[in-house]
């Protein structure tokens, strides 16, 4: 289907989602928010993609956040129905069940760092900045960014970033661990690719499973979690491509994956 608010592209088992508002610096509107529900949700479905990277059209920007200019009319009900539809979209970006990866070029505000932090690679510029400046609106994350970013950085991190609202640098982003990697913004294209590609060929249910694992161990207790990696473990074994992967390293041949 054709989107207002997207461009898709597909590469390989590779699926690429751009944020295409680059005039509102890509902000995220009922009807983005919408579409991406929409896409990756076709993502999920459709078998012949591996990996999903999110990005926004343009040099200067991710996404600078939800739309002010829409919010800025909004009742408390239409804010709670937004607030919901925002977190229903990064929960099932999280738990999409393949890797995404946020290549990040510019600003990544508000909605836009809460969309980078329920992916599961986020790969920055060195010219990225990050921040939530709800505050300076008179307002607080609402897409889950009190709660992914303490859960990714700690509670003194997310109460700093939060309570004051400033921007941050991507090398400072990288030290709090909101971002996996920073590149010179030359090279961010390469890396994603690489990235995109490697995981491309890796085995799918192997994939899944680890998501999986480290998604519900961050939420429960060390035994829970353990008992949860053991079952994720054994189901592997299940798998023709445990058989596939480990068979070809016996045969010193590289591993062919189909995800069965
Ligand atoms: N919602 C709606 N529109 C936005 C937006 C947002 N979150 N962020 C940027 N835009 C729009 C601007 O209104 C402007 O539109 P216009 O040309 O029709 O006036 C356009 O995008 C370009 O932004 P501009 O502010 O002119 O660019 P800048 O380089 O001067 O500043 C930012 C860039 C990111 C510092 C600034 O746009 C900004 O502070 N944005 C809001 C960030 C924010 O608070 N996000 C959290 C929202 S909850």
């Amino acid at each position: 289907m054709a989107y207002r608010n997207l461009e898709i592209a597909k590469r390989g088992a590779v699926r690429t989602i751009t944020v295409n508002r680059p005039d509102k610096l890509n902000a995220l509107n009922r009807e983005t928010l919408n579409e991406l529900t929409l896409a990756f949700s076709q993502a999920a479905q459709d078998d012949a993609v591996r990996v999903v990277v999110l990005t926004g059209a343009g040099e200067k920007a991710f996404v600078a956040g939800a739309d002010i200019s829409e919010m800025n009319g909004y009742t408390p009900v239409q804010a709670q129905g937004f607030s919901r539809a925002g977190q229903r979209l990064m929960s099932l970006v999280e738990r999409l069940g393949k890797p995404v990866i946020a290549r990040i070029q510019g600003f990544a505000l508000g909605g836009g760092m809460e969309l980078a932090m329920c992916c599961h690679l986020r790969v920055a510029s060195e010219k990225a900045k990050f921040g939530q400046p709800e505050i300076n609106l008179g307002l607080i994350p609402g897409f889950g960014g009190t709660q992914r970013l303490l859960r990714l950085a700690g509670r003194g991190a997310a109460l700093e970033l939060c309570l004051l609202g400033a921007p941050i640098g991507a090398q400072r982003a990288y030290e709090l661990g909101v971002v996996t990697r920073v590149v010179a913004p030359e090279l961010l294209d390469d890396t994603v690719n690489a990235m995109a590609d490697q995981l491309a060929a890796a085995a799918p249910l192997a994939a899944a499973g680890i998501l999986d694992a480290v998604l519900q161990g961050g939420e429960t207790s060390i035994d829970q979690g353990l008992e949860f990696e053991t079952q994720a473990f054994a189901l592997a074994f299940a798998t023709e491509d445990m058989r596939e992967g480990t068979t070809a390293f016996l045969e010193k041949r590289k591993a062919e994956f189909k995800g069965r």
